[in-house]
């Protein structure tokens, strides 16, 4: 099965009065990875830092609970982490990659303690660590508890706020990447205000892509709103190099009870870290003899031993009964998740927390270098939007959120020993090369229809457990879509997500056809 090529007569229309201004750099998404590489590129480059959402809450880095997974003691080790990284990964990591991650992350946290990020820390001032599944030692870092990318992005922005030479871009989304057609570079973006619609453009030889996953292509997922893999189909678009979307992580425990909303709430690995137990309805600790690590092995294999049960019982969760702690202990540790937990009566850790598994990560992405490089020249992607190949098959706990500080930073080190940085003058671009003619309209209802179908297309289709004849048919579904989507103006900004929605549910689709074997987080049955 061969990999369809974007189509490239997708334009836009643009008013030619509406190009802003030229950056040195220009960065998509606020989440860690972005900010973390805004403030790491030199001062006296102007940066322009764009976030789709109108707060810096709107990314999945914000939700982070867990922590930052680092070697930070001595009776821990490098090699022990790249170990478990390998582990995790199914054979399928890119061993370079995961060594540059493993051995940066020690001077990425003391970077981060020099920035006051808030780390938790024992009466003696030294950090505090946990444990998350696949992991051999307890070297998580972690802050508030469970709130580690709230504290850690509400620290980062705050610096990046002061910064004279970062300009945000609030309520902004990423529409498409200019890239030369004759030469193989990029020289700008074309945006779009979420709120008025406008579509401008800014100019710059460096983007940088933090644009994070594409939870959203999904049902249920612990991804915000917004999370389509925007980055991933405009990168597309422009020929960038993309792998591994079939790779998506499923975590295995997101509660269950949930109010409605975009993203569901989820209940940490560090629970299972700090003693949780994954029980079925009759008491069972059902993951006992499903791998050596039981409740802390790798994600996927926990997420299908998950599926098995509530197969096997009719259910449609698992509890996690935390009652090896106490209760004060746990209003502590995870006062995030105790306050969430007591919103439906759930008192943990008196009462056990029901659980299932939800979208949660996608390993594959635009593919990079060690830099954070594309295979399209000042092009760069860092965070969940990359492929660096460091998770493999399956990401190891908390190694995202260490990606997002090693790679961002490294982003911001090649382009900060770029020479010839173009210097705010004006993009040429022609008006003709980015006006799309006009066809037929796609409104609301439609895209709202064609969401709900992509969601549970992907759901049932291309899930934690996939069939072939499923994807077969999923694939056949969605390209009917994308034709539609093809054929359509797509002038708001509501119409161009859904067209980086289609792309991305059509890449993922393509992606796990293409791989004729279970491995990591692909599993397919009939094989
Ligand atoms: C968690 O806290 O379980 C999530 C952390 C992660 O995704 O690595």
């Amino acid at each position: 099965m061969t990999k369809s090529k974007p189509n490239q007569n997708r334009r836009y229309i643009y008013e030619s009065n509406n190009l802003l201004n030229s950056f040195d750099v220009i960065i998509i998404g606020c989440g860690i990875a972005g900010i973390y590489a805004a403030l790491h590129i030199d001062k006296t480059k102007k940066v322009a830092l764009v976030n789709k959402g109108s707060e810096i809450k709107s990314g999945s880095s914000y939700y982070a609970q867990g922590g930052i997974a680092a070697v930070m003691t001595e009776s821990d080790s490098c090699d022990l982490h790249i170990e478990d990284t390998l582990n995790a990964g199914a054979g399928l990591c890119n061993a370079e990659a995961v060594k540059v991650l493993v051995n940066e992350g020690p001077e990425n946290i003391r970077t981060l303690v020099d920035l006051n990020v808030p780390f938790d820390v024992n009466s003696e001032g030294e950090l505090l660590f946990t444990r998350e599944g696949g992991h051999t030692k307890r070297r998580i870092v972690h802050c508030g508890g469970d709130a580690t990318g709230k504290e850690t992005t509400d620290r980062l922005y705050n610096i990046a706020k002061e910064r004279e030479n970062i300009e945000f871009f609030f309520g902004t989304a990423l529409i498409d990447i200019i890239s030369g057609e004759k030469e193989n570079k990029v020289s700008g973006v074309i945006l779009q205000e979420t709120e008025t619609e406008k579509i401008f453009i800014l100019g710059s030889e460096n983007i940088i892509l933090a644009t994070g996953g594409i939870g959203q292509v999904y049902n249920s997922t612990t991804n915000p709103k917004g999370a389509v893999g925007d980055g991933i189909a405009a990168a597309y678009r422009a020929g960038a190099v993309i792998e591994s979307m079939e790779m998506v992580q499923f975590h295995p425990t997101a509660l269950v009870p949930q109010y409605e909303s975009d993203r569901l709430f989820l209940i940490s690995e560090a629970v299972r870290g700090e003693g949780g137990i994954l029980r079925n309805r009759t008491g069972e600790a059902f993951m006992r003899g499903v791998h050596p690590m039981a409740d802390l092995a790798p994600r996927d294999i926990v997420t299908r031993a998950i599926y098995k049960e509530l197969l096997k019982t009719g259910d449609n969760f698992v509890f996690i009964d935390a009652g090896s702690m106490t209760k004060d202990f746990f209003i502590k540790r995870f006062p995030t998740i105790y306050a969430e937990c007591m919103k439906f009566n759930i008192d943990v850790p008196v009462d056990f927390i029901p659980v299932s598994p939800a979208q949660h990560y996608q390993m594959g992405g635009i593919k990079t270098d060690l830099y954070g490089r594309t295979n399209i020249g000042g092009l760069y992607a860092c965070g969940e939007a990359a492929s660096t190949g460091i998770h493999g098959g399956n990401r190891l706990a908390s190694n995202s959120v260490l990606e997002c500080l090693v790679f961002g930073r490294r982003c911001a080190l090649d382009i900060n020993s770029r020479k010839n940085l173009s210097k705010r003058q004006g993009v040429n671009i022609s008006r003709e090369n980015i006006i799309r003619t006009a066809g037929r309209k796609l409104d609301l209802y439609q895209i709202e229809g064609f969401t709900k179908e992509i969601r549970t297309i992907m759901s049932l289709y291309a899930g934690a457990v996939r069939k072939t004849d499923g994807l077969l048919f999923a694939l056949e579904r969605i390209n009917r879509i994308m034709d539609y989507a093809d054929e359509t103006d797509i002038e708001t900004f509501g119409g161009a997500e859904f067209y980086n929605m289609t792309q991305t549910a059509k890449l993922v689709v393509e992606s796990a056809l293409e791989r004729k074997e279970s491995a990591g987080a692909h599993y397919i049955e009939d094989l």
